[in-house]
């Protein structure tokens, strides 16, 4: 038997009202926020997330599906957006219509990542982009918007945590003070974070091993010592998140697992996921656009995992989703009028009812267990002496009663069941 591929998941129809519940909760926020739709191809160049995300990193150094097409293209199935989104933003001049553009988006993503609780290979984020302005009122907006999505999911155990990762000028500078720190304790360092040191020494910030946080904890903070703006910038931030009621903390080690970042980094954790808490990530962006062949445009956003949050709402039964069921189930007597039963459904479809009918001939008691099953609201037996006088039987099922209505007036009898 070929079963689904390590890491990735069926979504199947039992799952699928949690999923749009939760699709039309977050498309409902985004609107109110004036966020519009992007929808960007599955696969892009491999360039286009090597230079983006940073060489150095852990997605680009070893978790992307990477894969030569028949003209032996490098292609990458995206591991995130926001490299894709800034491409259409710079392709298609976006900026040129519209001098702040918000976008959101909905779509599954690929990861290479060893699977686990809440990590997936293929997993579903939503997100947003804020392309065209560097006012960090807009980061404390995104931040806001990110929060409210979760509290209207019901979630409870929500932390938000915030850095500033400043400007690139601060972070070299910083980079060296943290290698003078590190130097003579390298040796002690889990080898991660040794690679690290090398190549993305800001990184072992997210060492898990204990050793490594040991060292770290008392090494220098990048927040002490951030340049005037970057400073003045994250103050804004956080009055306005105080202003806005979002309770939150300052995490200095928050560096994230992408290189594009600058000033502000924020996460939204739950405690309720287990070992992967990050319901989302994100943070502002100044110089990819022109990274990836666009006009110096400054830039936020963030993304969120759908699979994760999922999980947090199940764990805390945060929302509960009414039982599917549908309006009409038509039950066939005499086998003959299985035609015609058809056709009966078709007209009911065609008023915006939600019908069902038997193609598997079964029994008129196999037929009412599927009516029950399906948690019909109304019955209608189609044969019998009603038939052959031009009548049908129509049972309510939440009373029981039942009722004869004629072939010939579907109309009347569709309006009676609406009033
Ligand atoms: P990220 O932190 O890599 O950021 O991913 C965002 C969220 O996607 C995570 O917090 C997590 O919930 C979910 N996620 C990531 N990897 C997996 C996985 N393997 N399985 C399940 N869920 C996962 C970004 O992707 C940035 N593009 C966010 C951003 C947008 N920054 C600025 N704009």
């Amino acid at each position: 038997m070929i079963k689904a591929v390590t890491g990735t998941k069926d979504i199947l129809p039992s799952d699928i009202p949690r999923w749009n519940y939760l699709e039309k909760t977050v498309q409902k926020i985004f609107a109110s926020f004036n966020y519009k739709e992007i929808r960007t191809p599955i696969f892009e160049e491999t360039a286009l997330f090597a230079r983006g995300i940073g060489e150095e990193t852990d997605i680009v150094g070893k978790e992307m599906y990477t894969f030569k097409d028949r003209s032996d293209t490098s292609l990458t199935l995206k591991p995130e957006m926001t490299a894709a989104v800034v491409r259409s933003y710079v392709e298609h001049s976006l900026g040129a219509q519209q001098p702040l553009i918000k976008l959101f988006y909905m779509s599954p993503m690929f990861r290479q990542e060893r699977p686990q609780a809440g990590r997936f290979r293929q997993f579903h984020q939503f997100g947003a982009e804020a392309i065209g302005s560097k006012s960090p009122l807009l980061d404390a907006e995104m931040i806001q918007m990110a929060y409210e999505i979760l509290k209207s999911l019901g979630l409870k155990n929500l932390t938000v945590k915030i850095n500033s990762l400043g400007t690139p000028e601060t972070r070299e500078n910083y980079k060296k003070l943290l290698k003078n720190f590190l130097e003579d304790k390298k040796d002690k360092l889990s080898e991660d974070s040794k690679r690290r040191f090398e190549t993305n020494i800001l990184r072992i910030f997210d060492s898990k091993v204990e050793s490594d946080q040991k060292i770290i904890k008392d090494a220098p903070r990048l927040i002490d010592h951030l340049d005037e703006e970057s400073k003045a910038d994250f103050e804004v931030v956080k009055n306005q998140l105080s202003k806005s009621g979002i309770p939150f903390e300052i995490d200095p080690a928050l560096v994230r697992g992408l290189d594009y970042y600058t000033k502000l980094t924020f996460e939204i954790d739950s405690e309720s996921v287990g070992a992967q808490t990050a319901l989302c990530g994100g943070g502002r962006y100044d110089l990819l656009i022109e990274t990836l062949g666009g006009k110096p445009t400054p830039a936020t956003g963030f993304a969120a995992g759908i699979e994760r949050i999922l999980l947090a709402c199940e764990n805390e039964k945060s929302f509960t989703i009414p039982e599917q069921s549908i309006d009409i189930y038509l039950i066939r007597i005499e086998n003959e009028l299985e035609s015609f039963g058809s056709e009966l459904a078709g007209k009911l479809r065609k008023e915006n009812l939600s019908v069902d009918f038997d193609y598997l001939q079964r029994s008129v008691k196999a037929q009412m267990r599927e009516a029950n099953k399906l948690k019909a609201r109304y019955v209608l037996f189609i044969g019998g002496d009603e038939y052959k006088g031009g009548m049908m039987n129509l049972k309510h099922m939440s009373t029981g009663e039942e009722e004869k209505i004629s072939i010939d007036s579907i109309r009347e009898f569709v309006a009676k069941l609406r009033s």
